[in-house]
Parts: C-alpha cells; sequence; structure tokens
C-alpha cells in the first residue's frame, strides 16, 4: 500500500472521528443508533454504499433497511438519468414528516447527484431538514461530518474537489457473504458527450495492484466465491499508475489466487478491450466468459458525436474477435436510444448490430438530457412518443433474440455458482457465460459449484443438478 503523509492523516482522523461518535451517540439516542443506507443507481454506487456501512458500524451504529427506525438515513443518489434524479427528490421529501417525529435524525445525502452545484444549491434552499449533504469524494468523512453536526454545527455542504485520492484501509461491511463488489477504479476520462459520470466523479484513478489482490485475498479467505471487479472503465485499470500492470495483467494476478471462486468484471469500453485482455479472459479458468460490452449505438454518425472512438465496424470485429479466442463468451450491452439529431435511420443501424451480434440480454435507455454535458446542448428535435416508439422496437427485436439464444442452452451442461434461493424455494445459480439457472437443490448447496443441465426454456432456464 502506498500511502503519502497527507492520505496516512486522513485515514486516521476518519478512524479517529469513528471513536468520537461511539461515544456521544448512545447518550443522544438512549443506546445504539441506527442508521439506513438508501442506494441508487450502478454497483458503483452500491460498493461505495458498502464502504460508507463500514464507517458507520465503526462508528457505533447498527445497519437497518428501515429508514422508519433509522436514527442517521443516507441517500446516496445517481445522476445518469433524470427519471433517478426524481425519485431521490421525493424520498428526500418524505424525510420532512420524519424529522418532525425525531429531530435528532439526521438526513445526509451523497453521491453523483449531490456532486452538482445545481443539486446542492436546490438541497440547501428547498430542503432545510437535509442536514448534510457530500460529493463523490467526501465519504471517509461521514464520521466526522455526523459528529459535528450532532455537536452543534451548522447544516454542512462539502462537494469541494480538493481531494481525489483513493483511502485504502477503511472499513468495508459488504451487503453479502457470497457474492461481493471489488472497486478497481474511480472516475472515468472518457467524456462520453451524453454522460455526467466524468463530471462527478472525476479523472480515472486506479487502485494499487497489490491493494486490489490484498482485498481479493481477503474476500476469498472469508468465503466470496464471486467477485465483480468494478470501475466505469475496467478495461484502462492501471492508467498512471507506478507499476507494470494493465487489467489483463490484473486479471492473471488474482485468477492465480488459490481457490474456487469466479471472477467477474464491469464496465468494458469496447475502445480499450485488446487482444492481450481477450487472451487473459481465455487463459483464466476463474474469469466469466462473459462481457458487458456497451456499444451505445450502432450508426458511425451518432457514435461519432457521441466521442465512443469506435465505429459500428470496429465493434463487430471486436465480437467477432473474442468468439474466436473465448469459446462459448455471451454478451450483454448498453444502448441509449433518441440520442439529439438520432433519425430513425440511425436507429435502424442499432438494431442490425444487435441482430448481428446476438447479445444476451440489453440494457435499453432512452437518452436523458445531463445539465453540463455537451449533448444536452444539441438541437433533439425527435418527440419523446416517438423516441418511445422507437424503443419498443428494440425491446421486441431483442426479446426474440434472447428466446432464441436461451432455447439453444436446453440440453447443454453448464458449471454454475449457487447463489441464491428463488421465491418458490429452488436454487438459482450462474453460469461462468452469466447464464441463470433454476433447480431443485437446498440452502447447503449455497455457495458450491454443481453441474446443471439445462432442461428448459420457460420464461427462466430451467435445470437439473447432475
Ligand atoms: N441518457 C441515457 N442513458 C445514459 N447512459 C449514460 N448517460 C445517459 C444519458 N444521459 C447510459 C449509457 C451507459 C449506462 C450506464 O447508462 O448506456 O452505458
Ligand atoms: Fe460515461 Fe462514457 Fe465514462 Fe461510461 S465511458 S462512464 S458512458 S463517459
Amino acid at each position: 500500500m502506498l500511502i503519502c503523509n497527507n492520505e496516512a492523516g486522513m485515514i486516521a482522523s476518519a478512524l479517529d472521528y469513528t471513536e468520537k461518535l461511539r461515544e456521544i451517540t448512545p447518550a443522544i439516542y438512549g443506546g445504539r443508533p441506527k442508521a439506513c443506507v438508501n442506494t441508487y443507481g450502478c454497483q458503483q454506487n452500491v460498493s461505495d454504499s458498502e464502504r460508507i456501512k463500514g464507517l458507520l458500524a465503526a462508528s457505533g451504529y447498527d445497519i437497518t433497511d428501515n429508514s422508519d427506525e433509522a436514527d442517521f438515513v443516507l441517500f446516496n443518489t445517481c445522476a445518469v438519468r433524470g427519471h433517478a434524479e426524481d425519485r431521490v427528490f421525493g424520498n428526500i421529501g418524505c424525510m420532512k414528516q420524519q424529522k418532525k417525529q425525531r429531530p435528532n435524525m439526521i438526513v445526509a445525502v451523497c453521491g453523483c447527484m449531490a456532486q452538482q452545484q445545481s443539486v446542492c444549491d436546490r438541497v440547501k434552499k428547498s430542503y432545510p431538514y437535509v442536514d448534510i449533504l457530500f460529493g463523490t469524494r467526501h465519504s471517509h468523512k461521514l464520521p466526522e461530518f455526523i459528529y459535528k453536526r450532532l455537536t452543534g454545527s451548522g447544516r454542512i455542504f462539502d462537494i469541494s474537489e480538493d481531494f481525489s485520492g483513493i483511502l485504502e484501509g477503511l472499513p468495508v461491511r459488504r451487503d453479502g457473504n457470497l457474492k461481493g463488489w471489488l472497486p478497481i477504479m474511480y472516475g472515468c476520462d472518457n467524456f462520453c458527450t451524453y454522460c455526467i459520470v466524468p463530471y462527478v466523479r472525476g479523472r480515472e484513478r486506479s487502485r494499487c495492484s497489490d491493494d486490489v489482490v490484498r482485498e481479493a485475498e481477503e474476500m476469498i479467505a472469508s468465503g466470496f466465491k464471486d467477485i465483480m471487479l468494478l470501475g466505469q472503465n475496467v478495461n484502462s485499470y492501471g492508467k498512471g499508475l507506478d507499476e507494470d500492470i494493465n487489467f489483463a495483467k490484473l486479471l492473471r494476478r488474482i485468477n492465480a489466487i488459490p481457490g474456487d471462486f469466479r471472477i467477474r468484471f464491469m464496465t468494458s469500453h469496447p475502445k480499450d478491450c485488446t487482444v492481450e485482455l481477450l487472451d487473459a479472459i481465455a487463459d483464466c479458468e476463474k474469469v466469466e466468459r462473459h462481457l458487458h460490452l456497451p456499444f451505445q449505438s450502432g450508426s458511425d454518425r451518432i457514435l461519432k458525436v457521441m466521442n465512443r472512438r469506435y465505429d459500428s465496424e470496429a465493434y463487430l470485429n471486436l465480437i467477432r474477435e473474442a468468439r474466436k479466442r473465448i469459446p462459448g463468451v455471451t454478451f450483454t450491452s448498453d444502448i441509449i436510444v433518441g440520442f439529439p439529431g438520432e433519425t430513425y435511420e440511425d436507429f435502424l443501424e442499432t438494431v442490425r448490430v444487435v441482430k448481428e451480434v446476438g447479445f444476451q440480454s440489453l440494457f435499453t435507455f432512452i437518452y436523458s438530457p445531463r445539465n453540463g454535458t455537451p449533448a444536452a446542448a444539441m438541437p433533439d428535435p425527435i418527440s419523446r412518443e416517438e423516441k418511445g416508439r422507437w424503443f419498443s422496437e428494440l425491446l421486441l427485436t431483442q426479446e426474440e433474440i434472447s428466446k432464441a439464444n436461451y432455447k439453444a442452452c436446453e440440453g447443454k451442461t453448464y458449471r454454475v455458482l449457487c447463489d441464491e434461493i428463488t421465491g418458490e424455494g429452488r436454487l438459482s445459480g450462474k453460469t461462468s457465460c452469466s447464464l441463470e439457472i433454476n433447480f431443485d437443490g437446498d440452502a447447503s448447496l449455497l455457495g458450491s459449484f454443481v453441474e446443471v443441465r439445462v432442461d428448459r426454456f420457460t420464461n427462466v432456464l430451467e435445470g437439473t443438478i447432475i
């Protein structure tokens, strides 16, 4: 772990405030206080929340999912699309009543939405019952913020961008015990013209490989079987680090850790997906045979305006190369429908790529203008209704493709990690190519790898352990 003095001081200060909070909160709340963390948006946010819950637990809080009984309620927010923001404001609004009934309660907002000056101003002005708001770089200061607020400070707002390092060694409280998130990098340098992420999460920075490998080892030693490596663009992992590392090499290092576990990763950017990486995936038996490879649009004209830095032919070549090098690989993708200036002909190019690749499934979004991004200033003449029609057409196309792909699984046998009990009391598990199969079995198999034959596809894959 490489730590400069400044960062060592910040870690010591964060831990110091957890102690201070542990001392003062029992008297304020008449016992151990409870904290509820509401998370919106992507896996990165879910992972950030696990680290925030680690700090809260270290500060003496019991973690609850029920905000009605919580003494501290946090909203960890997402800014990627507009409707997520609307939902958050609605839910923050519900805190007004609770705060009236329990004045010692602390309400806080953090994450990508909070990082925007406009949101910070709106909360300051119109949501007086929000005590604390902080951006994406200050999670480690949460115990300090709560302590200060509880000991007489006014409302606290901190979205400064003065620190964008990575603090290692702070506590984590993971939500599960089989499947776990492992962040390997933060931020994004790509500036796709529709996307708010580079503005709210800042420049790309990677964790040192020793820190990542150490955390993976700890997770495996404590029983985790499915490790999801996280970053906005994991393919460019290692950029700027003072060591001879890239994502392909990192995968090989984690794959070499002894034990029976699976390594997954997201998100990949097509422009940084190299043959070296494809070969590493093929060589590493613990790495999933699945690529989540967002292509966003099949129109070369739109891809250019989106600043994606590949064209549809380069994307399709990459898919062919991956299929050649990684037998059995499956693909999923993100697509935006109705980017400013997109025509129906452009949209049909997207449908063409979707048909040609044959994705397992898709994450599809109608374009949502984000203040401050270049695309938000571009002319956008197509109506929401028209975009909605294109969107439904895309969903129908993909539904047929997914069905055909699932049907083709019938009769095949897969190695599956049993990871959940379904509502019907059956087991559910994932294959290495990220297919989900339901089958009969009991809870004692949770966390084991078993061979499952797919019997049929109804609206899910159903199988039998062999
Ligand atoms: N509007 C709609 N979808 C968006 N995404 C990112 N920004 C926007 C936006 N402004 C989608 C992209 C990305 C996924 C995480 O969210 O498809 O890959
Ligand atoms: Fe946003 Fe593009 Fe970065 Fe993904 S790669 S987070 S879409 S800017």
